[in-house]
């Protein structure tokens, strides 16, 4: 595995960082705590690029590749992981989604718009009933000949209000299982689709997580992503590559959390000295500085695998489960490290270990990624 740095690929981390820095930093609490969406953030976000990275020229993406993807990923979340997880959403599971599977027409409806984030995608899969077990899909898409009905509910939603074009998977036809769903787009503004409650989380407070209802919604049979029956496949495939991105999001919350934690050693002094002079601090960056270079292996193992065109299944699945781990306990010692600054907002490590939580639920929880991985060793 080649894991150097092409010239390109170091732009790409430098002009996310500075991006990060001079655009996210500032206001980023204040959102967190009024969960505000970072809509002009985005907004710059999708004019340089960050929001379709590697959806090809033609469509007006980047067409970059996963590594590049991977390194932005974590510039951004070491900042802000509320904006990244809206970054991550709409370049892994919609536009990639759509690029993969979608028809030309889809393609050149929906791309444009979406990669230079002009708009943005949401991904609706989970549902009251259907999370970790997602064959247990409510919704319905009946087929009407040359439309689909659509009728149900999806939860925890990222980008559900902020979203204009929305992938609903949903239960066309339920003898034949998750072999009868279908993954069809829909547009927000369509009659009968409602955003419903927003959830007040614990974390990733700014992005904008809700519930969304669909009554006798019609979708046309052009907006079907794939075969018949192929959305279940569909939805797994994207998310192969979506874990990608948020292991890179895991990353990036811990590399953040420590970055900060070792400027703040290298500034607080205890009993004469400052605190990265004291061993038991050593120890901890130590091991921090350790999990973290761990974390960011695998997950350009990850991309680079996707980006040869290989099986990234389990290694999706490991770079989430690792990196995510590590995005908790390393948001953790970051609080620690802090005391009892580090215990209120201004010093934004209670903040990263707030939002770290919820990377190892989303896009499938740790449990998952655990059968993801056995079913890879076993096969
Ligand atoms: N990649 C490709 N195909 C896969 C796959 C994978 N990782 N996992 C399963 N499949 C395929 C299988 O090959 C099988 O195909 P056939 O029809 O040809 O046999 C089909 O899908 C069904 O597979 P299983 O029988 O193995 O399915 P299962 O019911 O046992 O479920 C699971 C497998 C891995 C548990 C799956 O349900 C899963 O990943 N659940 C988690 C869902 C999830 O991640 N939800 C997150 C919501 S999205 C989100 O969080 C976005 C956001 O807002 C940030």
């Amino acid at each position: 595995m080649d894991f150097q740095l092409t010239e390109e690929h170091l732009a790409v981390q430098e002009a996310a960082r500075e991006f990060a820095q001079s655009e996210l930093l500032p206001g980023v609490i204040e959102r967190d705590e009024k969960q505000e969406f970072p809509t002009e953030q985005i907004k710059k976000m999708g004019e340089l690029g960050f929001m379709g990275m590697m959806v090809s020229p033609d469509y007006g993406g980047g067409g970059m590749d996963t590594k590049s993807y991977v390194l932005a990923m974590e510039e951004i979340s070491k900042v802000d992981a509320s904006a990244s997880v809206c970054m991550s959403v709409n370049n892994s599971l919609v536009c990639w989604g759509i690029e993969e599977y979608g028809s030309e027409d889809l393609k050149q409806k929906y791309l444009p718009q979406l990669a230079s984030g002009q708009i943005i995608g949401a991904f609706c899969l989970s549902e009251p009933e259907a999370g970790s077990d997602a064959t247990m899909q409510r919704t319905t898409a009946i087929d009407q000949g040359d439309h689909y009905i659509i009728n149900g509910t999806k939860n925890w939603i990222t980008n559900g209000n902020s979203a204009s074009v929305h992938i609903i998977i949903a239960q066309s036809d339920v003898e034949k299982k998750h072999r009868g769903i279908n993954a069809l787009i829909a547009e927000k503004s369509w009659e009968g689709f409602t955003v419903g409650k927003k959830e007040n989380k614990m974390g990733i407070r700014a992005s904008d997580t809700h519930s969304l209802m669909f009554n006798d919604m019609k979708v046309p049979k052009s907006n079907r992503i794939g075969e018949d029956g192929f959305g279940f496949k569909f939805a797994m495939s994207v998310l192969n590559g979506g874990r990608i991105g948020i292991a890179a999001q895991a990353l990036g919350i811990a590399s953040g959390a420590y970055e900060l934690s070792l400027q703040y050693a290298k500034e607080r002094k205890t009993f004469g000295h400052e605190i990265a002079k004291h061993q038991a601090i050593q120890f901890k960056l130590a091991e921090m500085a350790t999990k973290i270079e761990a974390a960011r292996l695998l997950c350009l193992q990850a991309a680079d695998l996707k980006d040869q065109g290989k099986n990234y299944a389990q290694a999706s699945a490991m770079a989430k489960l690792y990196a995510s781990q590590v995005a908790m306990e390393v948001s953790t010692e970051a609080v620690q490290i802090h005391g009892g600054y580090g215990f209120v907002k201004e010093y934004h490590v209670e903040r990263m270990m707030r939002d770290a939580k919820i990377t190892q639920i989303y896009e499938g929880t740790s449990e998952i990624q655990k059968i993801v991985i056995a079913r890879g060793i076993l096969k």
